[in-house]
This record gives C-alpha cells, structure tokens and sequence, in this order.
C-alpha cells in the first residue's frame, strides 16, 4: 500500500479548517476542551531525515562551515542577536571558507526583527567602477572577451561585503562592533585546522591560483593545496579585519586597506579608484512581500532576480494542488518545470539594476500575470524553449562556482537569512597583497551585450548592460517564508541561477508535502533556466519518472548533477530545525550553547 504523504494525514482540523487562522482558533478551542495543552513530540518518527533540532530559548546558525555556525552560535550564548550573529558569522566565513565567504564581494541580507514585527532587505551587491563602460568587454572584432571578464582584474567590481555587514549591525546589532569582528579575528590569527571540504576545495581551485600572491596566502610553497589536517593562520586576513573592527567602514574603504586594494588593482592594469571604494553604499530596499498558499513570501528585491521569480513561479504553481500529485512525480515535476520556464525567459529581458533601468516588478508579480502564464502550460506537452523566447545559449557548466548562504535564527525569534559570493570559487583568483583577502569577479553578472549570457548561460538585454555605479542582476534569493504571521522558515542557496529553482523546490518541499528542514534541504531537485533548452537533473530523479517526461518532449541534460546547497531553518513545534545541504560536506547547523 502505497504510504500517505504527511499533508494527507494532517489532522481533521487542517482539512475542516480550510485557513490558517481557522486552525489556530480550532486547535485552542480543542485544547481547552481537553483541559490541557498535549506536549509536542520532540521527533517526528516519520521522518526518513532528521535536521538537528534546538530546544525552545536556543537559537541556532546554518553555514556551509562548521566553524563560522559555531561562531555565530556563541554570538547567540553572549547575548548578541541574529544580526550580530550573522555579522559574525559573514566575517568568520571570510576566513574558513575562503571559496565564497569574503570581504572582496558583495551580497543581499534579509532580516526580521521580532520585536517592531518588521521585515528589511539589505542589497550590498557590488557595484560598476566609475570608469567601466557598457562595451567594456567587447573585442574589435565584436566577441566578448571572456577571460577578461571573468578573470582579469576588470572582471572586479566594488566590493559590497564589508560595508553590508557593518550596515546590519550598525542598524540591527547589539553587541560592540569589536565583538561581532572578534572570532574571525582570532580564526586569522591564531589559525585553524584545514578540513576535508576546505582541503578539497582549494585542491580543485590551486590551478587558478597561481599568482604570486595568491599562491602565497592559498597555497603551499610549492603552489600545492594544504592538506587536511594543516594549521593555516592568515596574519595579513587579520590585520585587515583589525583595522576593520577599529575603524569601521573607513579601516576598509579608506586607508590602509583601500591603498592595498588600489596598489593591487593598479598593478595588474584595473581600473578602480580610490573614489570607488570611498563611494560605495550598501542600501536598504523595500522587501518583496508575497502570498502562497496562505504563507507570506518575503523575498530579495532587484538587482537580485531571485525574489521577483521565485514568486513568479510560486504564483503559476498556486494553481494547481501539488501535493496532490506526490513529490517528484512526473506530473509534479512537469508543471514545476513549465512554471521555470517563463520566469527565467522573463528575466532575461527585464531584470536589471532597479536604480538605472525600471523594472515592471509589481507586473511580473501580480498573480493575474501569473494565471496568464499558466493557462499557457500545456498539461501533457513540455514547450520548446524557442517556442517562449526564440534565442539559444551555451551553458557553460565546467565552471567551479561558489557562493554561501547563511541562516540564523535567534530566541527571540529575530531572522536572518544571507547570501553573499565572490562569484566563481575564490573570485576572479586575485588576491590582494598585504590585505589577504581575494577579489570578486562580479562584473561577470553584467550582460556584456545585448543577447549574450554570463558564465551560467544566463542570457540578458540592455536592462542589465553596464554602467558605472551600476549592480549586475543577481540570482541570490535568500528568503523568509511566515504564516500567520510568523516566520516558520529561512532558506536560501549558492548555485547561480539553480538558486532560485533550489530555493522554491525547498520552500514547495515546506509548504506544500510538510517536510522538515533535513527532508526538504534532501529531496532530489531539478532545474530549467528557459536557456539552454535542458534540464539539469539530480540522482534520485528515476529513469522511468524521466521516461515519462522525455515522452512530453523534456529535453534532459545526458547526466546528473547536484545542484545548490541549500541552507535552512525552519520554527516548527516550538523548535527551530536546522539543515545544512548534505550536497556539500564540512557545512554545520550549530545550536546556541550554554552561556
Ligand atoms: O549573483 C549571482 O547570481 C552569482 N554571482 C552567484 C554565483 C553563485 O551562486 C556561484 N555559486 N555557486
């Protein structure tokens, strides 16, 4: 007998209780007619993947590294909230877990704060030097030059982070700048065991780390990675985020480290300024707000695509009762793939920096849109991707990239949820002298020309060519999703474009089939970004589900691939349930310890 998913053996009230709010009175009504509240059971026995739980009065912090969660769990045990937690943690990560933690790139941070029940969204993406220009990568014979852009030192961008982080525990924060900075400090300076994952990493990074002085900060004598078990200190890392803690923004954008940025970038022919870096502004953007299924959706704004899409998507799916067709059934997967298809194609037309170019984001997310595009989805046909936009790109999936998502959550129930990246692993692999930390290689984000795609065969038009000042379009999402008006999940993801499709699959895993943070960060995903017309798939999607939607005309890319490794924490029963995404080992869900 086939077993009933857990939305179909809810209790009687969710199914007569049609709204949440309907639940809420039923269940008090039920339980002062039994004269006593039944305690939770602390383990769901049904479930096949079990996240690691924090008793109620503990906060907890997801990372991709087992160190940074273990920092911003003992920023939590201080007295420090979510953001000074997730300051903290920002900053540890620039220090084990240099492939994508960094002070060199820039990101998007949600918050919630508890106490005035308000959601803030913080874009500190990096921005367009001053001197950059719309063809700037452009060859004379019109090719795009792809190393340049990607690698050379004009692939770097103004860097975001520093001043992100400092914005959030400015504004947010409790502890003293000091304390938030303190743990990453000592990481640098007194140094820590090298991982498995971080050995592995760097393994697979050390050919592009060849410059000198990357070699020097990264690599062995012999331009070799460390192995596992090697004690790394970083010395110059921890002068830099000295004179951080010292001085604030100043101790990055001016001064000592902005000359070393500059001497850097100068040498290798760059072209950003002194100018640039004193310029540069994180800023706080009005979160996009969204329903789904009776849950609020509060997502990432432009430059990020993520939240615009993500609710584009969830607003086609609203349409049709998913659990009903069981997880990752064929049909199930089909109309998540139909749904994929039109964001994607969308975004590569409007989206762009919200500051120089307007975007239709109030249209993209109405749902009469979404209705609109999803009475275009034909049940038993998959669509030609030309058949939605007519032009063909090459996804270039060699690639190593990374990015890191975070989340924290703390007692009083105030939310974190953060992504930030260098863009590819370890940036464009320029590290700069004497400050010990690497560049972005975000300019890579920007659409070269008209029509062209980025490394992630992410085509776009003229609403993200550069400019200078500009933020390049992003695909980071990290998300928050409430009922009744409280938050019961943050999710987010690396992964470039898989991250938005990742980040819905796992906020469908929530919502829609009841799993719990360990089962939704598992379960099997796949991804269509409209261009190429190819679905990237994971293992554990069966060869005869995939039959059935190559016969619908899916076209599958030959083989599997993991993609995204999502972060999440979800309130459930009183307790927060966190998973790190076991697609990627050496990641922690680290629960506040005792004082
Ligand atoms: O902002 C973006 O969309 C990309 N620069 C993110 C890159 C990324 O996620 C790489 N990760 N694995």
């Amino acid at each position: 007998m086939p077993t009933p998913n857990r939305r179909q053996i809810q209790p009687a009230t969710a199914r007569l209780c049609p709204t949440p709010a309907a639940r809420l009175v039923a269940a008090a009504l039920l339980a002062l007619c039994a004269g006593t509240l039944q305690a939770q059971p602390i383990f769901d026995r049904g479930a096949r993947f079990h996240p690691v739980q924090a008793p109620p009065g503990k906060g907890m912090v997801v990372s991709q590294d087992r160190l940074a969660s273990e920092v911003g769990a003992r920023i939590l045990a201080r007295g420090g909230n979510a953001i000074d937690a997730a300051v903290a943690t920002g900053f540890a990560l620039a220090v084990t877990f240099p492939q994508a933690g960094n002070l060199g790139g820039g990101g998007f941070m949600l918050v919630y704060l508890a106490e005035s029940d308000q959601y803030h969204a913080l874009d500190y993406r990096e921005t367009a030097p001053a001197s950059a220009q719309a063809d700037m990568y452009v060859t004379a014979a019109g090719t795009i030059d792809t190393r340049k852009k990607r690698y050379g030192i004009e692939s770097v961008a103004v860097p975001g982070t520093v001043a992100g982080l400092l914005h959030a525990h400015q504004k947010w924060g409790r502890l003293s700048r000091r304390q938030v900075l303190w743990p990453a400090i000592r990481l640098a300076t007194k140094g820590f065991i090298i991982s498995d994952s971080l050995a592995y990493s760097l393994q697979r990074a050390a050919p592009r780390l060849q410059t000198a002085t990357t070699k020097a900060y990264f690599l062995d004598r012999d331009g070799n990675a460390r192995p596992p078990g090697t004690h790394w200190r970083q010395p110059d890392l921890a002068r830099t985020l000295r004179r951080i803690a010292r001085h604030g923004r100043a101790g990055f954008y001016q001064g000592d480290t902005a000359q070393k940025i500059i001497d850097q970038v100068t040498k290798l022919g760059g072209q950003l300024t002194a100018q640039d870096l004193r310029d540069y502004r994180s800023l706080e953007r009005p979160p996009l707000i969204a329903t789904y299924r009776g849950h609020q959706i509060i997502a990432m704004p432009p430059p990020s695509s993520g939240g615009v899409h993500l609710i584009q998507m969830l607003n086609m799916l609203e349409n049709i009762d998913l659990a009903n067709l069981e997880h990752n059934s064929a049909d199930y997967l089909h109309y998540l793939i139909e749904a994929m298809k039109p964001a994607y194609a969308d975004r590569s037309l409007h989206l762009g920096d919200p500051d120089f170019t307007p975007v239709p984001v109030a249209q993209l997310t109405a749902k009469d849109y979404a209705a609109k595009l999803w009475k275009e989805i034909d049940p038993a046909r998959a669509r030609p991707a030309a058949q939605i936009r007519p032009t063909q790109f090459a996804l270039n999936t060699t690639e190593s990239h990374d990015t890191t998502h975070y989340g924290v959550w703390d007692a009083e129930g105030n939310v974190v949820s953060n992504t930030y990246t260098l863009n590819f692993s370890y940036g464009n692999g320029i590290a700069v002298a004497g400050a010990g930390f690497l560049l972005n290689n975000q300019m890579d984000d920007f659409t070269a020309q008209p029509g062209t795609a980025n490394a992630y065969g992410l085509p776009g038009g003229t609403a993200n060519a550069i400019a200078p000042g500009k933020r390049p379009l992003s695909s980071m999402a990290p998300t928050i999703v409430a009922r009744n008006g409280t938050p019961i999940l943050a999710t987010g993801s690396p992964g470039g474009p898989t991250i938005i499709t990742a980040v819905l699959q796992s906020i469908l895993n929530v919502v829609d089939f009841q799993m719990n943070a360990a089962e939704a960060a598992t379960a099997p995903r796949l991804h269509h970004q409209w261009q190429p017309d190819r679905i990237l798939w994971e293992p554990g999607i069966p060869a005869d589900t995939r039959q059935i939607l190559k016969s619908r005309g899916h076209p599958f890319a030959p083989t599997p691939r993991p993609f995204g490794k999502l972060q999440l924490i979800a309130h459930h029963n009183d307790r927060l349930q966190g998973s790190t995404d076991p697609r990627w080992p050496g990641g922690s869900a680290a629960v506040q310890p005792a004082k």
